[in-house]
């Protein structure tokens, strides 16, 4: 897409008007840094999440998984250094009062909104603050988690206790997250309230390079399996002065943005920083006993985090095509695997009801092995097809009166049209449903 800012807002657009992503409490005139997911949205969602889930805990044998509350005790939060650390640089203007992030204002001197003068730069803790309770001093004070891997962190010894886990083993959790951030923007990319899927992987301290290792790859692996191009990722080595307090080792995925390149996931080397700091934080030992050597030690960690919303963002803006037919066309080519809808059976006219009973069979025979499926009757066959396209649908059955017999030889055939090229093949039945099932279950 040609224009950065006509490519964010087709697809801003097509969200909303599609049913996929809209603006937080828009009734009210929203709320910054928000956005729900709607209908489609949430199919894309769970789809991307269950995929995740399965390539990064389920598919393996070393991965345990957790659901840990959003609210935690605060202690968490100081040990693991985001009470005291977990800042942004903020600048404001003296003269409209705007605030900016002083770190992405680059060489501006001048607020860019009104051109007054900025004051100095000041430390902007992004952890949103509320009380637990109905006293609202600092004893009740509690936070709204800035990151998932809290949760794991205070259920490293849980599970270990109750799962007995050989090293290496990881956890796995998906879950929103809050952050205050000074300048939320470019849809959904930077929000104040995302989810993540975080795993926090537990190594030997000599075994931590082939673990990065490994992740990385699976990381490459996934950013394929829901179609975000090997030409659009790029991987960054962050600097000693730019990484996390936390982190000895950190590669943030770039993923390329219609307003540059910017993070889309990281993948960090975190040592024994959390570990340590929550045994010395709570007293309770963290350390892992080898039954071999009868060494303990504390485990150090390999950290792959993903926000699932830029992930979301990523896909979208990877599946968005134009093209040429008909009298031109929007279509969002994800891979069958993730589109929220992956076929829709249509009656080649609903009026007639022979038609509609025949497509009503197709439709609930579909179902019971493809749960993700649409009925449409709605206008021509034509425009169903625009309406699929702009929705990402991989496949479009259309039953007409062939498939009731009139052309003998075509009897209990319908009509398969593929998204991505436009062809329409004629097929059996039983033919066109395996089709379908075939390329979303072996990625075609
Ligand atoms: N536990 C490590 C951690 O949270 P991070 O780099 O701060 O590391 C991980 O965040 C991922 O979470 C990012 O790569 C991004 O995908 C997502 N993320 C972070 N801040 C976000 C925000 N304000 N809006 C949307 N996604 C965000």
């Amino acid at each position: 897409m040609e224009n950065k800012n006509e490519a964010m807002e087709k697809i801003t657009s097509l969200a909303k008007r599609r049913g996929f992503i809209f603006p937080g409490s828009e009734i009210y005139g929203g709320l910054a840094g928000t956005y729900d997911y709607g209908p489609l949205g949430v199919r894309l969602k769970e789809n991307i999440e269950r995929l995740w889930l399965t390539m990064f805990r389920d598919d393996r044998s070393d991965m345990y998984g957790v659901d840990a509350t959003i609210l935690m005790n605060s202690k968490l939060w100081e040990a693991s250094g985001h009470v005291s650390g977990f800042s942004d640089p903020l600048v404001e203007c003296q003269k409209c009062h705007h605030r900016f992030r002083a770190d992405q204002l680059e060489d501006e001197k001048k607020c860019p909104d009104c051109g007054g003068g900025f004051g100095e730069v000041k430390q902007f803790n992004m952890m949103f603050k509320t009380h637990a309770g109905s006293v609202e001093d600092d004893s009740s004070a509690v936070y709204l988690r800035p990151e998932t891997a809290g949760g794991i962190f205070s259920n490293f010894k849980n599970v270990m206790d109750s799962m007995h886990p050989k090293i290496p083993f990881g956890i796995a959790q998906i879950g929103k997250a809050f952050r205050n951030e000074i300048a939320p923007r470019d849809f959904i990319f930077r929000l104040r309230e995302f989810s993540q899927m975080e795993v926090e992987y537990f190594v030997k301290p000599s075994e931590w390079e082939s673990a990065f290792e490994e992740w990385r790859l699976l990381m490459h692996r996934f950013a394929e399996r829901i179609g975000i191009s090997k030409n659009s990722l790029h991987e960054l080595e962050v600097a000693d002065s730019d990484r996390a307090h936390y982190s000895n080792r950190t590669i943030d995925f770039e993923f390329d943005y219609p307003s540059g390149r910017g993070e889309l996931w990281g993948l960090a080397y975190r040592g024994d920083f959390d570990l340590s700091a929550h045994q010395e934080a709570s007293g309770t030992t963290l350390t892992y006993l080898d039954e071999e050597t009868k060494e303990k030690f504390i485990p150090h960690v390999i950290e792959p985090s993903l926000g699932v919303d830029r992930t979301l963002l990523a896909v979208l803006l990877s599946a968005y095509r134009e093209d040429s037919l008909g009298d031109g066309r929007v279509y969002l080519a994800f891979p069958p695997s993730i589109a929220p809808i992956k076929a829709v059976v249509s009656p080649l006219l609903k009026n007639k009801p022979e038609l509609v009973a025949k497509a009503r069979e197709v439709f609930q025979a579909l179902k019971t092995v493809v749960p993700q499926i649409a009925w449409d009757d709605n206008g021509n066959i034509g425009k169903r097809y625009r309406r699929q396209d702009e929705v990402g649908t991989p496949w479009c059955i259309t039953i007409d009166f062939d498939t009731l017999g009139e052309t003998k030889e075509l009897l209990d055939t319908v009509t398969l049209r593929s998204r991505d090229s436009g062809e329409q093949e004629r097929l059996s039945i039983s033919d066109a449903i395996q089709k379908v099932y075939t390329s979303i279950n072996h990625g075609a």
